[in-house]
């Protein structure tokens, strides 16, 4: 049976508020089947159960993982190609002639979900910039999810995840077998710091990024809470530092203070 619309109301609320996810009225069916696994995952016996206990004001707990699990993770290795070409050949190189003094880059990856987009970055830099295996270089990955969060340390990929972009040849160099799927090795784990952190709230202390990528999460956002992320952005990356959208994502319109940069096919944003 549908959720009635007055639930669907109050769901859509509530997830707005806890997420900034602005859930059409279109997404009914997915609501529903989303707020089943929620069911599934708590000892719950029905959604009219969640629902009651989501009314009467449930934990703050209950309430995150009702908005958790209207996220979409979808991510793969590599994912769109060019960008991380892009990134090999113009924007680390370009980075580190500028920190080769410092000896430092920062790399953010916000909305990491399950960890694919920083260990792709990673891999460039483990593959490509060995000179800078000496620097101090720190990768920040964060998303709302804590089961992403926690995937993504584990760094644990199944068969059909690591056939999605990932070369056979990085494969082996990077992962360990374990049973049927692949575990990130250990020194390309320890590059990457994963943190809780949901971009519609209060954020937590950041460092100043070279790099932030920021990729298929703006779809959930409404105009405003958009802005808002791009003008909190600009405030945490270099006034040289670079920032990458996903493929079908701009920022036309939303009056924010980057202008483009093309390289090859890809297009990245610059403070300016
Ligand atoms: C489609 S995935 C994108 C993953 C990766 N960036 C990529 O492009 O392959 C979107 C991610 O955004 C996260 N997300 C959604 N709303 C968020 C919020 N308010 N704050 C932080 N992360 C959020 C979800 O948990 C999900 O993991």
């Amino acid at each position: 049976m549908p959720l009635a619309p007055a639930e669907f109301d109050f769901v859509r609320r509530m997830v707005a508020e806890r997420a900034g996810i602005v859930l059409s009225s279109t997404q009914g069916y997915l609501v529903e089947s989303k707020l089943n696994a929620v069911v599934q995952t708590t000892g719950l016996h029905s959604i009219e159960e969640l629902m009651t206990d989501l009314r009467r004001g449930a934990s703050s707990r209950l309430r995150e993982r009702v908005a958790e699990a209207m996220t979409i993770n979808e991510t793969s290795f590599f994912r769109d190609i060019h960008p991380f070409d892009a990134l090999r050949s113009a924007i680390i190189p370009a980075i580190a002639a500028a920190r080769k003094s410092e000896r430092k880059l920062s790399i953010w990856c916000a909305a990491s979900s399950s960890g694919q987009e920083p260990y792709t970055m990673a891999i460039i830099l483990a593959e490509h910039f060995p000179e800078l295996a000496d620097w101090n270089v720190k990768i920040l990955a964060t998303d709302l999810s804590d089961e992403m969060l926690a995937r993504s340390r584990e760094g644990i990929y199944t068969q059909f995840e690591v056939n999605r972009g990932l070369p056979v040849r990085l494969l082996v160099k990077y992962f360990d077998r374990k049973g049927t799927d692949w575990q990130v090795r250990e020194p390309l784990r320890k590059m990457i710091e994963f943190r809780k952190l949901n971009l519609t709230m209060p954020w937590p202390a950041l460092p100043i990024f070279d790099f932030v990528s920021i990729r298929n999460v703006l779809i959930y956002f409404d105009n405003a809470s958009k802005r808002s992320i791009f003008e909190h952005i600009r405030t945490h990356i270099r006034s040289d530092g670079y920032m990458l959208l996903g493929g079908s994502e701009t920022l036309l319109g939303l009056n924010v203070p980057f202008g483009r940069h093309e390289v090859d096919k890809s297009v990245f944003y610059r403070p300016v």
